[in-house]
């Protein structure tokens, strides 16, 4: 949680410390477009220039004579034609259009390609990521963050980058004039600037610090709500309604106060941007006013003047609210670099690819989980299952028998011991091979937005419509399926039908038949079913284990009388082993459960 919570404030101070230059590694995604850019920020620059000529020519307007005035015999200067001036200023309007259109579409073309490359990134970097990973951020809160990022990003790329590069431009080019057309006016204008100058730097550190407060805790506040939208049964069952509104409430208190107070600062800001450049406005028009007077300074040259004070006054306005959206992109770029660059889980490329006959053995597996190291969850577990042998697991809730499907399928690796596949330790087999022999079959399945018929298929994306069509039939679905007006072609998920439990479990089990794999995990897959389609779901689940290794997770014990072997968890450790029968005569937690549940 530490990167993706709010509430760790010493970490966020060392955050931001290399927060730029984490940033700065999004120059990796821009680069292949440089060249476009490049141009692009050619165009830019030669639209900043050529509006600079609006002042520049309007204020020689002031200069300029009647064409039928002008002596040309005498000494004749072009600058003094009006309509020729007026031309001229066409002319720059034209090309400013003309370099202004490009550099928008420019921009666009490198903006939008880098944000396609940066989102499926992003997306290939999740989706590879260790479940460790998961288990210390919020998902909720993972997905916005990074959609708002991405946003933020846009937004820099597509304007706020170009607006800074552009008002910086003005102010250079501004400044050039002013000091030229008279230099002790613009003495007196510039001896102000670097008092803003300044003062911009701590107002924009200030509006950065509670911006991103009030962003971290927008985003802890939408967490709530996606949660608690998503888990609404469960808020109302458990009447806690007011609880939650207290929860989401303060949140929103927080993000109240902090807009509030970086509004204060913003305004403040402003209004001194507004006195600030007023008030050197009229000192200068006060002193131009003087120079005029004794001749020192032409009309022309005091009305040029005058609209680049106003081109220059607007401009640093303009860069002081631009740092602010230039630093909220910056930690968005962050964050979403540290997305981008953390690590991937080892996949083991170059390991083992074969096929598994299905022999496991657990060596010695003592394992606790990266968030939680003070729970010893699984301790010194010893485990040899035969291929085709069926397991069951049984044990209080807690115990560890999820733990020890999650470390079957390498979502963690054990923290001592090895697990041996066919006699090989699990980490010589390339991970994604290993996971492809193996199938689970949790309690809670999830379907995906789409057909039913797509998420059969989920279990093998190349299964022909027969083979999907064969596996229902094996899985106990397909008559279901079929009672359905649009049959497989019926939508499920958020938007489609809800279909019960056991319908569900029958889909998960199907899918399953198509994945055809050599070992097979059943985590407590009809624990919540009623007894009906429990039956019918159980003699699912007898056709799909046929021939394979089975690990079976269950607490009602008449699911599991049969399996070849039985263990029996408690607090991570493995306190019985054998069949049934030898449990039962056994006479110890098994068969004390066997007696309350079987009579
Ligand atoms: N992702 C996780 N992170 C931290 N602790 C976990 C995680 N999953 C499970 N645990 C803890 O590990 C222990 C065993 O959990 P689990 O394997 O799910 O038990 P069971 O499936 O037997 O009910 C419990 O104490 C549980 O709180
Ligand atoms: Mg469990």
């Amino acid at each position: 949680m530490a990167r993706f919570g709010s509430n760790k404030d010493e970490k966020r101070v060392k955050l931001e410390k290399g927060a730029y230059k984490r940033a700065m590694r999004i120059f990796k995604f821009i680069s292949p477009y440089k060249g476009i850019f490049f141009i692009g920020i050619i165009f830019l620059i030669l639209s900043s220039i050529t509006s600079m000529g609006f002042p520049y020519l309007v204020g020689e307007l002031f200069g300029t004579k009647d064409p039928s005035q002008i002596d040309t015999n005498v000494d004749w200067k072009e600058f003094e034609d009006t309509n020729l001036v007026m031309y001229l200023l066409f002319g720059v309007f034209i090309a400013n259009a003309f370099f202004s259109f490009f550099r928008i579409y420019l921009f666009s073309i490198v903006t939008e390609k880098t944000l396609r490359d940066l989102r499926n990134r992003a997306f290939e970097k999740l989706i590879h990521s260790p479940i460790s990973f998961f288990d210390k951020s919020k998902v909720g809160e993972l997905s916005s963050r990074i959609a708002t990022d991405i946003n933020l990003l846009q937004e820099l790329l597509m304007t706020t980058l170009a607006e800074f590069i552009r008002q910086w431009l003005t102010v250079i080019i501004s400044t050039a004039v002013i000091a030229y057309t008279s230099p002790r006016l613009a003495i007196i204008m510039l001896s102000i600037v670097p008092i803003v100058l300044i003062l911009t730097i701590i107002f924009g550190k200030a509006i950065k610090r509670l911006s991103k407060k009030a962003q971290d805790a927008a985003a802890e506040s939408n967490s709530i709500l996606g949660e608690v939208l998503s888990g609404i049964k469960n808020v109302k069952a458990f009447a806690n309604e007011s609880y939650e509104m207290v929860r989401y409430g303060n949140y929103n208190e927080t993000i109240k106060s902090l807009s509030i107070k970086s509004a204060i600062w913003r305004g403040l800001f402003a209004s001194f941007i507004i006195i600030g450049m007023f008030g050197a406005v009229s000192i200068v028009i006060w002193q131009g006013v003087l120079l005029l007077q004794t001749g020192e300074l032409e009309m022309e040259e005091f009305i040029r003047f005058i609209l680049f004070t106003v081109f220059l006054g607007a401009s640093f306005g303009g860069i002081g609210t631009l740092l602010g959206a230039i630093q909220k992109a910056i930690g968005a770029t962050e964050r979403l670099m540290d997305i981008i660059y953390q690590d991937e889980e080892a996949k083991n490329e170059n390991g083992i690819t074969e096929d598994l006959k299905g022999n496991v053995t657990f060596e010695n597996i003592g394992f606790f989980y990266e968030t939680r190291p003070d729970v010893q969850v699984l301790n010194e577990l010893n485990l040899n299952v035969q291929s085709g042998q069926s397991i069951a697991i049984v044990g209080p809730s807690g115990a560890g028998k999820s733990t020890l499907s999650s470390l079957l399928l390498r979502f963690y690796n054990p923290t001592s011991g090895t697990i041996l596949f066919d006699g090989i330790n699990a980490t010589q087999y390339n991970i994604q091979s290993l996971r492809s022999n193996m199938a689970i079959v949790p309690q809670d399945v999830i379907l995906f937005a789409g057909t039913i018929l797509e998420n059969i298929a989920y279990g093998n994306v190349d299964a022909t419509e027969k083979q999907i069509f064969e596996a229902a039939k094996i899985a106990n679905a397909f008559d279901f399926i079929n009672a359905f007006p649009d049959g497989f072609n019926t939508l499920v998920g958020d938007r489609g039908i809800q279909l019960s439990g056991g319908q569900k479990q029958r889909i998960a089990i199907a899918r399953a038949v198509l994945k055809n794999p050599k070992i097979l995990i059943l985590d407590e897959a009809t624990s919540s079913l009623d007894s009906e389609s429990e039956q019918l779901v159980q003699e699912a689940l007898d056709r799909l284990m046929e021939g394979r290794t089975t690990f079976v997770i269950a607490h009602r014990l008449s699911t599991i009388k049969n399996a070849d072997k039985i263990i029996v968890l408690e607090k991570g450790k493995l306190v019985e082993s054998g069949t049934h029968d030898e449990l039962v005569k056994h006479g110890g937690v098994y068969a004390n459960l066997s007696s309350i549940q079987l009579g």
